[in-house]
């Protein structure tokens, strides 16, 4: 009997999330599906535990899905969990964008001074949820999608003893698209990964066995851009001398300028992605409450997050047979990344084992890509103090030195204009 518990349960991603358990049912041996979300998500909640009954109906699945608002309720005994929720909802992802642009900078959901605030908002909230985990359902594995996931990830690592893993599904989605490039099976692509959330390099690209990473860097073909991220490309002499390709969200630093602009446009026009996505999420739950509706509808493909679910649900598998297979997670170092503490949660390749889950060796990483690895890194683990401790000194220490803001002034005044637009949500400070 494996019971799968969905925190954030009523997230307009989790029909994604369905289809891949609708699937594999089997392999697992998933009985129950619990669905769990918060009061204000009460509505969502129920159009997703409607449609959630039709898609197991229509694929003949035997699985009882349950709707629920009481979290230990649904923690108890459970076997693996996902969290995969938004505190303060697309609002505050909207007032982080918004804020961050104001004062100058970037404003993303992960990364810079809106990863920052998300942090702070979530970070105490997972930390509750792991309390619940420990006393409920302390065999568990937490699978964390949650946003900023290697921050989040790395907070769960460093106070507390859940199983977790961190989860993004862009690793998976280079591999799908390399080996849609080269027309093989994913399991021909072999792709070498050095880094952290959101700001991982591939070091080198291979397909059936021979290196093609060549192929990238000249721009004979291309990478993969997530949806939620400005698709004009990079500078070829740039990738070359890199010798590395970067992931999408490394425009965001090394693209600094061109996004800053584009983003103040749409600042202006009242279009950032918070407020893209605030229309997707309605349209989306439009559809979710037709009747007719018994699978993933075409438009979830909109988000960022495509084929998330794959990468839950491949882990799960590995985790659940014991297969020892590769898959690139957010775990902790433990020495693989040497420029890096030891308790530092990194997204690189790992072997999964049903009970544990080990980072490859990786050793040292040239200065190309260790000055911005180890300086974001700081920043990161700066976050997770700030969030723990609630000390205004650790966390405007933590936005300073984050590369895409440019002083201490600018970094005091986002950080108190963010404190009194968290109120609810900041208990520490
Ligand atoms: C990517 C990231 C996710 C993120 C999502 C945002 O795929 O890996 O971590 O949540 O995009 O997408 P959205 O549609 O919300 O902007
Ligand atoms: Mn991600
Ligand atoms: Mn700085």
């Amino acid at each position: 009997k494996t019971k799968v518990v969905v925190i954030g349960g009523g997230s307009s991603y989790t029909p994604e999330l369905l289809e891949g358990i609708i699937n594999n049912y089997k392999s697992l041996q998933i009985t129950e599906v619990w669905l769990v979300d918060i009061p204000e998500g009460k509505e969502k909640l129920s159009i997703i535990e409607k449609l959630a009954n039709r898609m197991i109906k229509k694929a003949n699945c035997p699985i009882k899905i349950i709707a629920t608002l009481d979290r230990r309720d649904a923690i108890k005994d459970a076997t693996y969990i996902i969290t995969q929720i938004r505190v303060g909802q697309l609002a505050m992802r909207r007032n982080d964008e918004y804020i961050s642009i104001k004062h100058g900078v970037i404003g993303q959901e992960t990364t810079g001074a809106g990863g920052f605030m998300k942090a702070l908002r979530t970070i105490p909230v997972l930390l509750d949820i792991c309390n619940d985990i420990d006393e409920l359902a302390p065999s568990a594995w937490l699978l964390n999608f949650t946003n900023p996931a290697g921050i989040v990830t790395e907070a769960i690592i460093k106070h507390t003893n859940v199983k977790v893993v961190g989860l993004c599904n862009n690793p998976i989605n280079f591999y799908k698209k390399f080996a849609d490039t080269y027309n093989v099976d994913v399991r021909d692509v072999s792709i070498n990964f050095v880094g952290i959330n959101h700001l991982t390099w591939i070091t080198d690209l291979y397909i059936k066995g021979r290196s093609r990473i060549d192929d990238i860097l000249s721009g004979k073909s291309d990478s993969y851009e997530a949806k939620n991220i400005p698709s004009f490309g990079w500078d070829t002499k740039f990738l070359k001398s890199l010798g590395a390709i970067p992931c999408g969200y490394h425009k965001y630093y090394y693209q600094q300028n061109r996004i800053l602009q584009d983003q103040v446009k749409e600042y202006e026009n009242k279009e950032t992605r918070a407020d893209q996505v605030q229309k997707v999420e309605k349209e989306l739950f439009e559809l979710y409450r037709d009747q007719e509706l018994k699978e993933k509808p075409k438009a979830l493909e909109q988000r960022g997050g495509a084929y998330y679910s794959e990468a839950a649900i491949n882990l799960i598998k590995s985790i659940h047979l014991d297969t020892k297979e590769l898959h690139t997670l957010n775990v902790k170092n433990n020495g693989a990344i040497s420029c890096l503490p030891d308790d530092a949660c990194i997204e690189v390749n790992c072997v999964v084992e049903k009970h544990q889950i080990t980072p490859l060796q990786i050793g040292e990483v040239k200065p190309e890509i260790r000055g911005l690895l180890q300086n974001v890194k700081a920043y990161e683990e700066l976050t997770v103090k700030a969030a723990v401790t609630g000390s205004y000194g650790t966390a405007i220490q933590a936005l300073t030195i984050h590369p895409l803001i440019s002083s201490a002034d600018v970094a005091m005044r986002i950080f108190e204009e963010m404190l009194l637009v968290n109120r609810p949500y900041l208990h520490k400070f």
